[in-house]
């Protein structure tokens, strides 16, 4: 189906062949770098080290048969868990079987789209104070880097909506520091992952990530005995919510360790995805001046002056397409993993047991045979008319089956409330000559930040008028 790419936003260059030591160095270093070009060509592609078959699939009907129509033959993979559960602990993101199932049955009511509303002023607040300090900025030469400034206001934002106020200035601090190093020092697979080596052979964890994520699972337990000491009734935060949710089934709650962990990986998978997705459609926006343009025009056609509201989103779909085509491109969770428990099969491709299968979002919504013109940016490619023509799973950016993202109503109303609120009164431009680069590490974020200038958009609204 693909046809050259006329614009390219970024055009992914994968080396046509690899030699398992040079895989192995790129994977450790950006892992998506390590898949080759027929990845974006075939429907999957496989792989032989040290007799366990790795197995990228990027086939829409394969994908959905892994997660959905036969997701109790395929658990989260061991290559990804050792990573995460030094600090994840057994929360949703890591935990599987029928642990998993009672969890996702307790927590999911916390995340449904009623529940979420309620969150909606919040978010906005969140930003107007971020945009409380751009100001300073805005008509300067000063840069910003609205990567970090995405990441300050979304954690700002999980902190809000899971703890009722925000963090003071101290812990909010100490707890991007700690995803920080956590983020830095877990991103990098170990060799025992990438060999597929079992579990029980220990991997080598950090002393300051060992430190950092001590002090924080302390930190998020000192919060839940304070909110238990004090009584949570009545608070209306996530946290209250996950204190009281008892399962349908057994009428049990959540012990404290088991919320310390899902606190944990709420914040982890609620914040730095959707900061990522946030940094690079300021990115985009700054190279498609046009977009921009219309982007503003709709924002400012339903808001003039005032903040968005929950109920504006609906007047709103070119904000939804934009944001849909950004982690189209740049999914923030570029890849998840699999393994085969029993052999399988699945079309044409046989599976044993014990493969490893990845299943890409990065590679899929780049695959030529699925889009046109793959690494161009075009919203409209998300018009309800032209989603509704395509496979469920040609775009999974936030996955898909009986696994998908809890967090994913919660995430697509968070950007497009940041946008607006933000479009509303400025636009980005990315300082001259600054690099922009995918680096996948646990999420897929811009390597080097994305620095802008911030200017006014009183002189589109004057024309607008
Ligand atoms: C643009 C933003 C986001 C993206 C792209 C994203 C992506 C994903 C993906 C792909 C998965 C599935 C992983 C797998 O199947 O192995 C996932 C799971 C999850 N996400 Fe998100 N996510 C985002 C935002 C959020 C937010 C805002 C929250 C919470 C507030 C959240 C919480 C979770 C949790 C708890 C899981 C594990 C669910 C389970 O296994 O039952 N995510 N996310």
């Amino acid at each position: 189906m693909s046809t050259e790419t006329a614009n390219p936003i970024y055009e992914p260059n994968p080396p046509e062949h690899l030699t398992m030591r040079e895989s192995f160095a790129i994977m450790r270093e950006n892992y998506m770098n390590a898949w080759t070009a027929d990845a974006y060509r075939e429907p999957y592609v496989v792989n032989k080290v040290l007799g366990t078959q790795f197995i990228i699939v990027a086939k829409p009907e394969y994908i959905k048969h892994i997660l959905l129509d036969n997701a109790d033959n395929y658990v989260k993979s061991p290559m990804q868990q050792t990573t995460l559960i030094p600090f994840a602990g057994n929360g949703l993101l890591t935990s599987d079987g029928s642990f998993w199932r009672r969890q996702r049955r307790i927590m999911q009511p916390a995340f449904h789209h009623k529940s979420l509303m309620s969150f909606a002023d919040t978010m906005v607040s969140a930003t107007d104070k971020m945009l409380e300090r751009w100001h300073n900025y805005a008509g300067t030469d000063e840069p910003l880097d609205v990567w970090e400034e995405m990441t300050h206001v979304t954690l700002d934002i999980i902190s809000r909506t899971m703890f009722g106020t925000g963090m003071n200035e101290v812990d909010a601090a100490f707890v991007r520091h700690a995803f920080g190093v956590i983020s830095k020092d877990l991103g990098t697979p170990p060799y025992q992952d990438l060999l597929g080596l079992p579990s029980w052979i220990p991997r080598f964890v950090s002393r300051r990530a060992k430190k950092v994520i001590r002090e924080l699972r302390t930190f998020i337990e000192n919060i839940i005995a304070e909110r238990r000491a004090s009584g949570s009734e009545g608070q209306g935060d996530l946290l209250d919510m996950l204190l009281n949710m008892r399962d349908e089934e057994t009428g049990e709650g959540m012990t404290d360790g088991q919320l310390r962990d899902e606190v944990i990986t709420v914040f982890l998978a609620g914040h730095e995805t959707t900061a990522n997705g946030l940094a690079w459609a300021w990115y985009i926006l700054s190279e498609r001046p046009d977009v921009e343009r219309r982007l503003f025009e709709e924002v400012h056609g339903v808001l003039k002056v005032r903040a968005p509201t929950f109920e504006d989103l609906k007047a709103m779909p070119y904000n939804k397409m934009v944001f849909e085509e950004t982690i189209r491109l740049f999914p923030p969770a570029p890849a998840f993993l699999r393994k085969a428990i029993g052999p399988d099969r699945i079309g044409d491709l046989d599976i044993p047991a014990g493969a490893e299968m990845t299943i890409a979002p990065w590679i899929t919504h780049h695959h030529h045979d699925l889009w046109e013109k793959p690494n161009e940016f075009i919203p409209e490619r998300f018009s309800p008319e032209n989603s509704k023509k395509r496979h469920k799973y040609a775009y999974f950016p936030f996955g898909g089956g009986t696994r998908i993202c809890i967090g994913n109503s919660f995430a697509m109303m968070e950007a497009q409330l940041i946008m607006a609120t933000i479009v509303r009164k400025y636009r980005l431009k990315l300082v001259p000559g600054h690099p922009v680069e995918p680096l996948s590490k646990i999420t897929l974020r811009p390597r080097y930040g994305v620095k802008v200038r911030i200017e006014h958009q009183e002189a589109l609204a004057e024309a607008a008028d």
